[in-house]
């Protein structure tokens, strides 16, 4: 399909708001749209599902200049804040965690647990993840084929490091995995976002206050035991951070081992070379594969708290920005043949795990997790191979987390 014409109005808006975010024309790419904008219109509104309209800024060094101007705000009960979805008004709990907030408050509550994730504390749990990617891998080979691998491998192994990080029983991931779905689905109605974000809140509530009553060397067990026992924290805000921990931790990396390993699939000379290569080129394979799915993939969402000027356009205090860094990944005068997948990219400095204050805090861990899963189901199955035809791939793109739905696979 090739995108109908954008025209730039004198205000720097566009004539015929697009809806945002727009449709994939190829699971593989962002929405062609995108591209075009780029070029034409870098800074120009678009209309949400409620019938707002914020800008849409699409090229790299606008994005990461906005991401890091401290003029914008992440809070999203801000007027003017481009809310994503229904469910993600409901589902706040999520939102007003630090995510949600501005500085000096989201560094005050990002601080309690940064050291947890640290390259150092990260690096600690080499061995506990390099087991479970181990068990994992067992359980496939002696399992039956074909096989999902998002339910036998790309989702249990970053849920079940997240649980032992923060202390959260991983026999009930059932639960708390369709209650991170249901908070993440855009289509999802009220009743089944109130339900999930309700229950999701009672469940780590109890386990809260079970921490409270007696420590766990974990890291809602140190946030019981430190901050909620000494009245730095409310009982609420730890609630909301376990929340964001909890579903920021496990939705996010499971559905880069499926996309990536359908990418590598498809391009069986980089497979090859991540299977066999060494440490380097497995770290700008996984760097290139968040580049180009930037899973989180309907923008950066902020507003603007005073007048700002970017792109030659005037953004004024109070209106919402999406920073569209599923766009910048794929901006061409930052990355050459941006839509290829090349592991030998030199200097990748993608946006994918944001930019500025909020960058993502488990991105050691992300890396971590990545770099071990790729080459050991590579090398584990060298005739790893998709079991139905590409086209019935069903992808998530109604989804807060882009991926697929399922993948099934055999050797
Ligand atoms: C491939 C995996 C991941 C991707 C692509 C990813 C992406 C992102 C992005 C884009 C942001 C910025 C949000 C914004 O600017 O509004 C973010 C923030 C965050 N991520 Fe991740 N993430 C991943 C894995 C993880 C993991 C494993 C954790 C572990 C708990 C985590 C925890 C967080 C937290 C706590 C924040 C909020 C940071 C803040 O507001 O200061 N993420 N992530």
């Amino acid at each position: 399909m090739t995108p109908t014409s954008i025209t730039t109005g004198r205000d720097g808006q566009a004539a015929a708001e697009p809806a945002y975010p727009m449709v994939r024309t190829c699971p593989f790419d962002p929405p062609a749209e995108l591209a075009q904008l780029r070029a034409e219109n870098p800074v120009g509104r678009v209309r949400l599902w409620d019938g707002s309209s914020p800008w849409l800024i699409t090229r790299y060094e606008d994005v990461r200049r906005i991401l890091s101007d401290p003029r914008v705000s992440s809070e999203t009960d801000r007027p003017g804040y481009p809310i994503q979805s229904e469910a993600m008004r409901i589902g706040r709990v999520f939102t007003r965690s630090f995510i949600g907030m501005d500085d000096p408050k989201h560094a005050r509550y990002r601080k309690m647990i940064t050291s947890d994730f640290t390259a150092r504390s990260t690096e600690a749990l080499r061995p506990v993840v390099e087991k479970l990617v181990n068990d994992l891998l067992d359980e496939m080979e002696h399992g039956p084929r074909p096989v999902d691998l998002v339910k036998a491998f790309a989702l249990p192994l970053p849920s079940m490091v997240i649980c032992h990080m923060l202390g959260v029983p991983y026999p009930d991931h059932a639960f708390f995995q369709s209650c991170s779905r249901a908070l993440l689905d855009t289509t999802a109605g009220p009743e089944a976002a109130t339900r999930a974000n309700e229950e999701l809140w009672d469940y780590l509530t109890d386990l809260l206050a079970a921490k409270e009553a007696e420590p766990t060397d974990d890291i809602l067990g140190r946030l019981a035991q430190r901050y909620i026992r000494t009245g730095l924290l409310s009982r609420d805000d730890a609630v909301c951070m376990a929340t964001l921990l909890l579903v920021a931790g496990h939705e996010t990396t499971a559905n880069m081992i499926a996309l990536g390993t359908l990418t590598l699939l498809e391009h069986p000379e980089q497979a090859a070379e991540v299977r066999e290569g060494g440490t380097a080129v497995v770290k700008s394979a996984v760097e290139e594969l968040l580049r180009l799915w930037t899973v989180l993939h309907t923008g950066r969402r902020r507003v603007a708290l005073e007048d700002i000027e970017i792109g030659g356009v005037t953004i004024r205090a109070g209106e919402g920005i999406i920073a569209a860094s599923e766009s910048a990944n794929r901006d061409s005068a930052v990355f050459a043949s941006p839509d290829e997948l090349d592991i030998h990219r030199g200097s990748n400095h993608h946006v994918a795990f944001g930019f500025g204050v909020h960058q993502c805090l488990g991105q050691p861990l992300a890396r971590l997790e990545l770099q071990m899963a790729y080459p050991a189901l590579l090398r584990r199955f060298p005739g790893l191979h998709l079991a139905v035809p590409l086209e019935e791939i069903r992808f998530r793109d109604k989804m807060v987390v882009y991926g697929v739905q399922e993948l099934p696979v055999s050797w």
